[in-house]
C-alpha cells in the first residue's frame, strides 16, 4: 500500500510537470501570429529524434560556423547535476554547422531535462520523460507545411504551423503518455525550405516528444531532413539515395521500427534495410515499417504504392512486419489484415490539403474517412496486440473516427536472410550510386 502511493505521488509529479508545461504552449493562429517571427528566425531551433534504443535520445541543431556548441542534460530541473554531452559538429552544404548529440544511460519512465548553446547563450530548459514497458506513440502524417497554399506567404504558412501544432497539442492531451511521435512523410512542401523546417520543429510538443520523420516524395531532393534530424542506425548501404535523408531504424519499448525512403523503386534497397533491423533486434515484439507512400491506398490509383506493393509486401511478409504506417494520399484509411500486417494510411494531420477517401472503397479497406479533417492516430503496443484509435480534429476538437487492432502472431524463425550473391552485388551497386548522389550535392 506504501509502495502504491509513492508511485501514485510520482505519478502526479510527473503529470503535474507536463501540465505546467502544456500551459506555456502557443494555442491558436494569434498566438502563432505573435510568436511568428521569432518562429521563422531561429536558424537554431532543435530537433529531439528516438535513439538506436529506449536508453538512448538523440538531439540535432544548426548553428552559425564559429559560435560554440554545448549540451547538457540531467534529471535535476535546476541541471546541476547535469552531464556536458559530446557535440558532434560537421559543415553543412548550406554554410552552417550541424550539432549533434547522442544521450546515453537513460533510464525508463523518468523525466529528464537539457538544455543547449546557441547563438552563444544557453537556451531554456527543456525536458522529456522516457517511456515506461508498453510504447504509445502518436502516428501522423503530410504535416507538409506550406501545402495549403502560396507557400510563400506567411498566411499560409501560418495556417499550416497552426494546424500542426494543433493535431500535436490534442494528442497529448488525450493521451498524456505518448513518448513518440511518428511522422510518415512530406513534413514541408518545399524540401529546400529550411523556413519551413524551422516551423515544423516549433511547436513546444516537439522539446518534449522525439519525432521520427519519414523522406517524403516533396523532400527527398534536398538534404534538410538529413541536417535537422540525427536518426539513429542511418543505412547507407542502398543502391539508390535521395539526398534528403537515409532509411534507418530504432528500437523502441520493444517495437522495432524500419523507417524506408519509398521513393526509393527499388525493393532490393528496402529488403536490405529490413534485414539489418531484424538482424540487429531480432528479439522485439513488434515490427512496424514506416514509409511515404501507400501500399494500400484507399484511393488505390496506378501511383508509385501500388507498383511497390507488388514487389514490396511479399519482402513484409517474409520478415514478419506486423503493421506500415504511410501517408502521401492525404487520405485516412485502415486496411484489413493482409497476410498478418495491417497498413494504415495516415491522411493529412495539418490540415493543410485534407482529402476524403473515394467514394468507392478498394475491397482490401477496413476503413477510410469521408470527411476532409486534420487526422492522427495513437498507436498503443500491448503485449498481444497494437491498438490504433484515429481522430479527426473538427474546429480544434478531437473527434475519434476509427478504432482496430492488430493481432501478434507467430514468426518464422529463423529471420529469412538475403542471399551472399545478393547482397554483393547490391553492395558493388550501392558504391555506384552514392557516387552518383554526390555528384549532385
Ligand atoms: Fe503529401
Amino acid at each position: 500500500m506504501r509502495l502504491s502511493k509513492k508511485v501514485l505521488c510520482g505519478f502526479l509529479c510527473m503529470t503535474l510537470v507536463f501540465l505546467c508545461t502544456v500551459s506555456v504552449w502557443a494555442t491558436s493562429a494569434e498566438d502563432w501570429a505573435e510568436r511568428w517571427d521569432d518562429a521563422v528566425s531561429d536558424y537554431a531551433v532543435i530537433s529531439m529524434t528516438p535513439g538506436a534504443d529506449d536508453s538512448q535520445m538523440r538531439f540535432a541543431w544548426l548553428e552559425k560556423i564559429g559560435q560554440p556548441a554545448a549540451f547538457r542534460c540531467g534529471i535535476d530541473e535546476a541541471l546541476s547535476d547535469a552531464d556536458a554531452v559530446p557535440v558532434c559538429s560537421v559543415l553543412t552544404v548550406t554554410g552552417q554547422k550541424r550539432c549533434s548529440v547522442t544521450v546515453t544511460g537513460l533510464r525508463e519512465n523518468t523525466v529528464y531535462y537539457y538544455m543547449y548553446k546557441r547563438n552563444g547563450s544557453w537556451s531554456g530548459v527543456y525536458s522529456f520523460r522516457t517511456g515506461g514497458a508498453e510504447l504509445t506513440a502518436l502516428f501522423v502524417s503530410d504535416s507538409q507545411l506550406g501545402r495549403s497554399g502560396d507557400w510563400r506567404k506567411k498566411d499560409v504558412l501560418l495556417h499550416d504551423t497552426t494546424g500542426w501544432d494543433t493535431t500535436l497539442r490534442e494528442a497529448v492531451r488525450q493521451y498524456p503518455d505518448i513518448s513518440l511521435c511518428l511522422s510518415a512523410g512530406d513534413q514541408a512542401e518545399i524540401g529546400a525550405s529550411e523556413r519551413q523546417y524551422r516551423l515544423l520543429l516549433a511547436p513546444d510538443v516537439l522539446r518534449g516528444i522525439p519525432i521520427a520523420t519519414t523522406i517524403g516524395n516533396h523532400e527527398f531532393y534536398f538534404p534538410l531532413l538529413d541536417l535537422h534530424f540525427a536518426q539513429p542506425n542511418r543505412f547507407g548501404g542502398s543502391v539508390i539515395h535521395s539526398l534528403g535523408d537515409e532509411p534507418y531504424y530504432f528500437v523502441k519499448q520493444d517495437v522495432l521500427f524500419i523507417v524506408l525512403d519509398s521513393n526509393d523503386p527499388l525493393a532490393w534497397d528496402h529488403e536490405a534495410v529490413i534485414e539489418k533491423a531484424v538482424r540487429a533486434c531480432p528479439d522485439a515484439r513488434w515490427r512496424v515499417v514506416m514509409m511515404h507512400h501507400s501500399l494500400y491506398s484507399c484511393e488505390n490509383s496506378e501511383e508509385k504504392g501500388p507498383r511497390l506493393r507488388t514487389s514490396l509486401t511479399p519482402i513484409l511478409q517474409k520478415y514478419g512486419i506486423n503493421l506500415v504506417l504511410s501517408g502521401h494520399t492525404h487520405r485516412f484509411s485502415r486496411s484489413k489484415s493482409i497476410d498478418g500486417i495491417t497498413y494504415l494510411e495516415g491522411g493529412c494531420c495539418s490540415g493543410c490539403n485534407c482529402r476524403a477517401c473515394p467514394d468507392v472503397l478498394p475491397s482490401y479497406t477496413d476503413y477510410a474517412y469521408p470527411q476532409k479533417n486534420p487526422v492522427y492516430s495513437v498507436l498503443h503496443f500491448g503485449k498481444d496486440a497494437i491498438t490504433t484509435e484515429s481522430y479527426a480534429v473538427e474546429n480544434g476538437e478531437s473527434v475519434r473516427i476509427d478504432a482496430g487492432s492488430v493481432a501478434l502472431r507467430v514468426r518464422e524463425d529463423p529471420t529469412p536472410q538475403m542471399s551472399v550473391f545478393t547482397k554483393t552485388v547490391q553492395s558493388v551497386l550501392s558504391v555506384f550510386g552514392r557516387i552518383v548522389s554526390m555528384l549532385f550535392v
